[in-house]
């Protein structure tokens, strides 16, 4: 891939004795890469460990009036088969709401549901014999899709609505509208590493589970419910997942409880691992996002008023659909400011997987509806989209109050004029416009198309009690230095940030640190790494700890050597005083003599943040992140193919903590989201079962469908947050940078009849779809008006 600005480069503008704000490779990038890096499968089993799989449901909804088990019992290599009657604790791992089944108690809810677990010698016995299960069902009528489950009102949860200003009296008065429906599917995790858990059982009714999670003290405190014990029978650790994106923040809940039944039960160690099929099977995915919308402008193309409607397919149960919901409707906006809005989003039950969080939590599936119809604001205009953008954007402090959200939050920190300004000259944009126009003209069958698309995403979790984590530095007598705190490695690079903060609060190179394991005994009561606070959070958290070890030795030395303690400084392994370089491990071993703490705790609580879920209101998030893209792409109009030709992309990382690992969190979003928008498509059949329940029928991008000339810089910004070290979150806001790939394939097919017809593209624009687009707008072209 193309950076013309190299991570290295920008890293030059950070100090050469600091270790943050430069491109260090990812803390387990040689073990990654030498195949040596421990996920939990690798983990060297105890003796004696058993390996359970789970029988599952082939009903989408329906009364179970028998199950035989005598043949899964009788099954080779199997030791014991459990159902909901042998859960000694609760039957739930529900995150928000006590409604998620372990194992399925009379009724079954979607196709794939928990019915049983069967605990054998090997996993292949375990899995055979979970298939010889004889279920006799009672049939009830099941919904499938948002739209059905809006015509039935069937929700998981009451809808919730925003509204700002008076849209009716707006839209009543406004020169133009634009109304229509939209559908965006959902999006399967597919996470490298499937869900896994191994479950050891220790003295005194304690349970050890080491677990692929991004949410160790909820998989705690599930396993201590099922299991009926407190917190603190119950250790969780993860080294590190295959990825998460989300799908393992509540959905690891099923397996960790479902792994500790068994251990608890058998007294043995038990591991379950779910193959590919029946994780895709039985865990939730982004909920697919149905729209109805309208929104006023006038003849500028300035928006007037907007409305909108969406259902969410929440599937069977709550899970974090509400959180979800709410992340959608505060992410309407996107960058535009909004002066009259009513905002609709509602939880539709449906008898599918439980959908969950994935990479945006619901923001990505927010903002795509505005840009929808900003593209038909301008096609209806025959302006440029690039043009209704600028003119919508928010304003800056105090012009006009159009810098305030429907919620109520003030933006104060908008870089979005310079940022697109900058992006729309580094990519030529205006003269690729042209070139396209010519190029079109000239060639029938083969249709390019461009856009350019903003992002604004909120970051911080919208329940503000959230916002805390805590984290244990230790330095030991030789000058080595732990650390732990409460984040989890999923692959973008958090512990690598951890060690740069510290490493740089303490003068080290980052080779004197270690990081080991998040683990439900170090540090209490932490929140999921989500919402893509994770390094904002627990990197405050490390700081304050180093910190602290930092002001003792300083107050030590100056004690042995004069000086004052305000000058003491730490860098490049020295502990520098009193005008001597001291090493470091030399001014340890002293300060360990003199009896001086050497480890500390640390904590972090984000300020300034408050929530009204009632009103939905408030100033849900410290700050904003903010990114624009532009794709290109060219579209087969007789097959509905299509290439991404080039991708430019600018994204504000505030002052980057890591530039290598930021353009890498973009660029996997990148690519992540347009496979979202694209190619990923799930689909049930009527009997409401996942057919795409693996890669050979769901497709997710591959390095080929990666652009050739693909350009990721960072904006130079600083935080004006005190965030650590003034950085932005990166983990999730580019995967709306996409936006711009599928703007551009509309752009195409829009081509076909002069830009004169909306295309009705809904997502993802699969080739089929694509293909449909173009037969419609044809179609439209050649009505006579
Ligand atoms: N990057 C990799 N490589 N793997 C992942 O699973 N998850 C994403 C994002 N980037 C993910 C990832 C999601 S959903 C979130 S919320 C953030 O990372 C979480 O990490 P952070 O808060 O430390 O950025
Ligand atoms: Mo990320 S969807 O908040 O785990």
């Amino acid at each position: 891939m193309n950076h013309p600005l190299m991570p290295g480069m920008q890293a030059l503008q950070a100090a050469d004795w600091s270790a943050v704000g430069k491109p260090s490779a990812h803390e387990s990038a040689q073990l990654h890469v030498l195949g040596q890096a421990t996920y939990t499968d690798d983990i060297v089993e105890l003796q004696g460990t058993l390996h359970a799989a789970l029988g599952l449901s082939q009903k989408a909804h329906a009364r179970i009036t028998a199950m035989d088990l005598s043949a899964v019992r009788a099954a080779r290599g199997v030791l014991a088969v459990y159902t909901a009657q042998d859960i000694p604790g609760t039957n739930d791992c529900g995150p928000i709401i006590h409604d998620d089944p372990i194992l399925a108690d009379g009724l079954v809810q979607y196709v794939g549901q928990p019915l049983f677990l069967v605990v054998a010698d090997s996993h292949d016995h375990a899995r055979r014999a979970a298939r010889l299960a004889q279920v006799s069902y009672e049939e009830l009528p099941a919904i499938l899709t948002p739209q059905a489950a809006k015509a039935a009102q069937s929700y998981v949860l009451p809808p919730m609505r925003l509204a700002r200003g008076d849209a009716a009296a707006a839209f009543a008065t406004a020169p133009h509208s634009v109304r229509g429906q939209l559908f965006v599917g959902g999006q399967e995790q597919f996470y490298l590493e499937g869900q896994i858990a191994y479950a050891i059982p220790k003295e005194g009714q304690g349970m050890q589970v080491l677990c692929s999670t991004q949410h160790p003290s909820e998989m705690q405190h599930v396993v201590a419910h099922a299991l009926g014990l407190h917190s603190h029978h119950v250790a969780v650790e993860c080294r590190r997942m295959g990825g998460g994106f989300g799908g393992k923040e509540s959905q690891s809940a099923l397996w960790a409880a479902a792994a500790a039944i068994a251990a608890a039960r058998l007294k043995r160690p038990v591991k379950l691992r779910a193959d590919r099929d029946d994780d895709m099977l039985v865990t939730g995915k982004r909920h697919c996002f149905y729209y109805e919308y309208e929104v006023a402008y006038d003849d500028q193309g300035k928006i007037l008023a907007a409305r909108v409607d969406m259902t969410l397919r929440a599937g069977y149960s709550a899970d974090l659909s509400g959180p979800v919901a709410t992340r959608a409707v505060c992410h309407f906006d996107n960058a535009y400011y909004l002066s009259d809005v009513d905002i609709r989003a509602a939880c539709g039950k449906t008898n599918t997987q439980s959908n969950t969080a994935f990479r945006g939590f619901g923001g990505p599936q927010g903002a795509i509806a505005i840009e929808y119809a900003i593209d038909e604001i301008a096609r209806h205009l025959r302006r440029d989209a690039l043009d209704i953008r600028l003119l919508n954007l928010y304003g800056r402090d105090g012009e006009d109050g159009r810098n305030v959200t429907p919620y109520g939050q003030v933006i104060v920190d908008n870089v979005l004029p310079e940022l697109m300004a900058e992006l729309e000259a580094s990519s030529d944009y205006r003269a690729r416009r042209l070139a396209i126009d010519a190029w079109n003209e000239a060639s029938p069958v083969l249709k390019k198309g461009l856009a350019l698309t903003p992002l604004k995403f909120g970051i911080a979790f919208n329940v503000t009690h959230l916002n805390q984590a805590g984290a244990l530095v230790h330095v030991y007598v030789d000058g080595s230095v732990l650390v732990n705190h409460g984040g989890t490695e999923m692959g973008q690079g958090i512990h690598t940030k951890v060690l740069q903060v510290v490493a740089h609060e303490l003068g080290l190179d980052l080779e004197r640190v270690r990081i080991t394991a998040t683990d439900t005994s170090k540090v209490a009561n932490t929140s999921a790494t989500a919402a893509s606070t994770g390094a904002d959070l627990n990197g405050k958290a490390a700081q304050d700890a180093a910190r602290q070890i930092r002001e003792r030795l300083a107050a030590y030395a100056v004690k042995h050597h004069g000086g004052v303690a305000e000058e003491v400084r730490f860098f490049s392994n020295r502990i520098h005083v009193n005008g001597q370089a001291l090493p470091f491990e030399q001014v340890v071993q002293q300060a360990y003599l003199a009896r001086v703490q050497l480890w500390s705790d640390g904590y972090y609580a984000t300020p300034g943040l408050s929530w009204d879920a009632k009103t939905m209101t408030g100033h849900p998030f410290s700050y904003y992140a903010y990114g624009a893209a532009v794709a290109e792409v060219v579209v087969d109009t007789l097959t509905g193919e299509w290439k991404l030709l080039r991708a430019d992309a600018l994204y504000d990382a505030g002052q980057s903590l890591n530039p290598a690992i930021d353009i890498g969190q973009v660029e996997g979003a990148f690519i992540q989201g347009m496979g979202w928008l694209t190619t990923e498509q799930l689909w049930w059949n009527e009997a409401g079962k996942l057919m795409t329940h693996a890669p050979s029928t769901y497709k997710i991008p591959g390095i080929s469908d990666c652009p050739e000339d693909f350009r990721v810089q960072l904006f130079q910004n600083r935080n004006v947050e005190d965030s650590i070290h003034r950085s932005k979150a990166v983990g999730e806001p580019p995967l709306l940078l996409p936006f711009s790939v599928f703007f551009a394939i509309r752009d195409a097919v829009s081509s076909v009849a002069g830009h004169a017809v909306q295309p009705p593209l809904n997502a993802p624009a699969t080739s089929e779809e694509i293909l449909k687009a173009v037969m419609a707008v044809q179609a439209a072209g050649a009505r006579p008006a």
